[in-house]
C-alpha cells in the first residue's frame, strides 16, 4: 500500500520543484513503511524528522524562488506554509512523544495537505516563474 502516488495533475512546470515534490513523496512513503514493517519507533522518528526538515527547506526554497520575482501572492502562499509548518511540527513532537500515536493521522494529513497545496497553490506560481526565470 502505498500512501500517495504521484499525479500528473502535480506538475508545476518548474522542474527543481516538481523535483522536491516527489522527494517528499519518497519521505512520507519511507516513514510509512517504517512503521508498516515495525522498523522501531528511532527508525520512524528519524524518517519523520527527515520529511518534516525537508519540508521545511523545501518551503523556503519555494519562497525564496517567488520572492526573487515578485511573485504577487507570495505572502498568502508564505501563510499557507507556516501553518503546514507548524502542523507538522506539532505532528512531530505528538510521535516523539507516545509512538505510534499521531502516525496514521500524520499520513492522513501530509496526503490531503501535499495534494491540495501542490494543486491550489504551487500550480499558480508554475507559469509566474517559468515565464520570469525565463525557463524554456
Ligand atoms: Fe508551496
Amino acid at each position: 500500500m502505498t500512501v500517495i502516488k504521484w499525479r500528473d495533475s502535480f506538475n508545476t512546470g518548474v522542474a527543481e520543484f516538481d523535483r522536491e515534490h516527489h522527494k517528499l513523496i519518497e519521505l512520507i512513503e519511507m516513514m510509512h513503511s517504517a512503521v508498516r514493517d515495525k522498523s522501531g519507533k528511532e527508525v520512524a522518528e528519524t524518517a519523520c524528522d527527515e520529511l518534516v526538515a525537508y519540508a521545511v527547506s523545501h518551503f523556503d526554497n519555494e519562497e525564496k524562488a517567488m520572492a526573487a520575482v515578485g511573485y504577487p501572492e507570495l505572502e498568502a502562499h508564505r501563510a499557507e506554509h507556516s501553518l503546514l509548518k507548524q502542523e507538522a511540527q506539532n505532528f512531530q513532537r505528538r510521535i516523539a512523544a507516545n509512538f505510534p500515536d499521531g502516525v496514521t493521522e500524520l499520513y492522513r494529513f501530509l496526503r490531503e495537505w501535499l495534494a491540495n497545496h501542490i494543486q491550489d497553490c504551487d500550480k499558480k506560481y508554475g507559469p509566474f516563474l517559468k515565464e520570469k526565470q525565463d525557463i524554456p
